[in-house]
């Protein structure tokens, strides 16, 4: 009998149990969507897409080298610039924007040297987004500021959308 009573209430637990563990199961299969549907909002790429469909560029050893380590620096100057913003400083992250961001030799020459106009037309357009953003910046308007650079950082994410090196 008292046995019987405690066998009992190590069902009733262990069933209990039971439902903690599906209901953890089934978190643990949601988890994984919600991360996948959040990529697929940025990328477009699922965690399963695993095929590259961009265009390559096909460029050289060196010129992959060059643009890969501009496109770093393109990277650390945005940075930069919102570290600025959250100080106030709209002189400087104007500043850090036009010479950064902003109409670039180096990379212009780069972009040349893989002989696609689209690419072409899409880094010009880049930078003349990070010149208007400059602009922006020296009206001191924290919120278009932002607008602003959520634009020029829209080039970003178009042009790594469709090519790679
Ligand atoms: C006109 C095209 C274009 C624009 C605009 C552009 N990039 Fe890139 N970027 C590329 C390409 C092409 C690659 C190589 C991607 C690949 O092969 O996967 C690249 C690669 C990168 C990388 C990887 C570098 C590495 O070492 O692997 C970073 C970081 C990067 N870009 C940052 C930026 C940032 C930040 C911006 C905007 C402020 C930006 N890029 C704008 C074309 C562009």
């Amino acid at each position: 009998m008292h046995n019987g009573t405690q066998n009992c209430a190590y069902t009733a637990l262990q069933s209990g149990d039971m439902v903690m563990r599906n209901f953890l199961l089934l978190a643990l299969f949601f988890i994984p969507a919600t991360g996948m549907a959040e990529e697929q909002g940025i990328t477009g790429l699922t965690a399963h897409d695993i095929v590259d469909n961009r265009t390559t560029l096909n460029l050289s050893e060196r010129m992959k080298h060059r643009l890969l380590s501009n496109m770093r620096e393109q990277l650390v100057a945005t940075r930069t610039i919102i570290g600025l913003l959250a100080q106030d400083n709209f002189a400087r992250a104007s500043n850090t924007t036009r010479t950064k961001l902003g109409k670039n030799e180096e990379l212009k020459k780069i972009y040349d040297s893989a002989n696609n106009e689209e690419l072409n037309k899409m880094g010009m357009a880049a930078m003349t987004s990070a010149e208007d953003l400059a602009k922006t910046m020296e009206t001191n308007d924290m919120k278009k500021s932002l607008q602003a650079l959520r634009k020029t950082m829209g080039y970003c994410v178009q042009c790594h959308k469709k090519f790679r090196q």
